[in-house]
């Protein structure tokens, strides 16, 4: 049977914030020490960034970097990242079990920054695990203040008379999770979280705030959890983070194609929690939705051993996934339910951006490569600009075990300003195509400028350090507008960019 839907400007999500493109860096494994930062590197420059590692970030177009972590900020101590790199003290980083050398810290992060470019900002994450406000006041005049106080003069005596202009703060990272080093009850962290905005705030009117929901859906106070934080810090941050990573559970691939189901219901789940708490405080406002770690991580959950009790590595292989097609298709899906939701998601954390479940992969002293999920964000991060359309899919369904009936077609389709839509779609299907049929209404859409697919014979085929091209994105014949119509079909389990004007 053919999938159906109907575009229209007058039916749209809303704007899609640049910021929902964003990564995740955090120090853990190999994701700075040989992955994005290798002194000595032949493509190393003179600050130690590994240029070929930046041209890729460059070309996945990646708006925003949240920093330093992820479980690691929670017994992060921010000075010791600053300073003369001799100085800087060896520690245990509690979080990864190894050993944290401080080569890069927060200067070396705003250096690596500036050498992205001007379109991408930092997320900064705070220590609200084993610190709290007065902490979180320090770094930020450190990081912020012009000049003529302490932290200020300190940072331009470290080589960085320039502020860092830091924006955007997590105010901690999943500290619902027993796991988190000074993990607390939603109460405890409802209060320290207000209480750290409202000194932030004091400090700067303008900073973007986003406080800790849950670390995942099925964590047992998921949803009361945001409502009790909420209840403390709703007038105060602007965002509140969701957190999911995505695998195939007991081989069940279907579902685990569908796995977007997921991602959509939790959206939408914390959105109702949100404007829940909003009418019980009689408040207009609307808290943004930060889903500022998410992705798909279980190919190194099989592999790696990770450091014995006795063991402090430093930078670690950890979490080092080697994604197939089939990840890059579940990546897709899950960049357009993101789109999907782009009225509420305001932004979004790839996690993480080199190495440890990561887009891009480094070789120590060797090349740097795409993996296969690199392709779809860097498509959607290019493509997916402007008014997100509502696409409402009428499309075969399959059953899978975790969400029931799943629609074959998971899709969303995005206008940009100069009036040319992107189409992104996924076909579910593992063994069928899906003929589609797209009904285009005042759209003023008369060619198509390419159709783009991600599909292979082989559904575990990856790109490797011996391999690093076998698996991109093809050109796709035979995909046809007409009076207002397009028809196309999408291959068994793909990932397709079908770009109109
Ligand atoms: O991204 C890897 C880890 O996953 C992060 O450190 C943590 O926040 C999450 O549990």
């Amino acid at each position: 049977r053919t999938a159906r839907l109907t575009l229209g400007p007058a039916f749209t999500v809303g704007d899609v914030d640049p910021r929902l493109f964003g990564s995740f860096v955090e120090h853990l494994g190999r994701c700075v020490y040989t992955g994005l930062y290798e002194p000595g590197h032949p493509a190393a420059d003179a600050a130690g960034l590994r240029r070929d590692v930046l041209a890729l970030v460059r070309e996945l177009g990646v708006t925003l970097v949240r920093y330093p972590g992820g479980n690691f900020v929670s017994g992060h101590r921010w000075e010791d990242s600053v300073g003369p790199v001799a100085d800087r003290p060896r520690r245990l980083d509690d979080a990864w079990h190894s050993t944290e050398t401080h080569r890069f810290g927060l200067s070396e992060f705003h250096g690596f920054l500036r050498a992205l470019g001007p379109r991408t900002a930092p997320l900064m994450a705070l220590n609200l695990g084993t610190r709290g406000v007065a902490d979180a006041l320090r770094l930020h005049e450190y990081a912020n203040h012009p000049s003529g106080t302490a932290l200020s003069g300190l940072r331009a005596a470290h080589g960085d008379p320039e502020p860092f202009g830091i924006r955007m703060w997590c105010l901690g990272n999943e500290m619902d999770g027993p796991w988190q080093t000074g993990h607390k009850t939603a109460e405890e962290y409802g209060r320290l979280a207000a209480e750290t905005a409202r000194a932030l705030r004091r400090r700067d009117p303008g900073a973007e705030l986003v406080v800790c929901g849950s670390s995942g859906r099925s964590m047992p106070t998921f949803a009361t959890w945001e409502a009790t934080v909420l209840a403390h810090t709703h007038d105060l941050v602007d965002h509140i983070s969701l957190h999911a990573y995505y695998e195939p559970l007991d081989g069940d691939v279907d579902s685990f194609l569908a796995s977007a189901v997921d991602m959509e219901r939790h959206i939408e789940e914390i959105a109702a929690t949100c404007d829940h708490v909003a009418a019980r405080l009689k408040s207009a406002k609307r808290i943004g939705l930060a889903f500022d770690e998410w992705n798909v991580w279980y190919t190194s959950r099989r592999r790696e051993r990770g450091p014995g009790p006795d063991e402090w590595p430093e930078a670690p292989r950890l979490l080092e996934d080697h994604y197939t097609v089939t990840d890059a298709v579940v990546v897709g899906s899950l960049l357009i339910a993101l789109l999907r939701h782009a009225d509420r998601v305001r932004l979004a954390c790839l996690a993480q951006l080199v190495n440890v479940i990561a887009p891009i992969m480094t070789e120590p002293g060797g090349p740097a490569w795409r993996q296969t999920t690199f392709y779809p964000f860097a498509q959607a991060a290019r493509h997916g600009r402007g008014r997100v359309l509502d696409v409402r899919v009428d499309a075969p369904v399959h059953r899978t075990d975790r969400y029931g009936e799943a629609a074959l077609l998971h899709a969303t389709a995005v206008r940009a300003g100069d009036g040319s839509v992107t189409l992104f779609a996924v076909n579910r299907s593992r063994t069928e195509p899906l003929p589609l049929d797209v009904a285009l209404r005042g759209l003023r859409l008369t060619d198509v400028i390419g159709h783009s697919a991600l599909a292979d014979a082989d559904p575990d085929a990856r790109n490797t350090l011996d391999r690093p091209e076998r698996v991109s994105p093809r050109r796709v014949a035979g995909t046809v507008l007409r009076d207002g119509r397009l028809t196309t079909v999408l291959e068994p389990l793909s990932w397709n960019v079908i770009r109109l004007r």
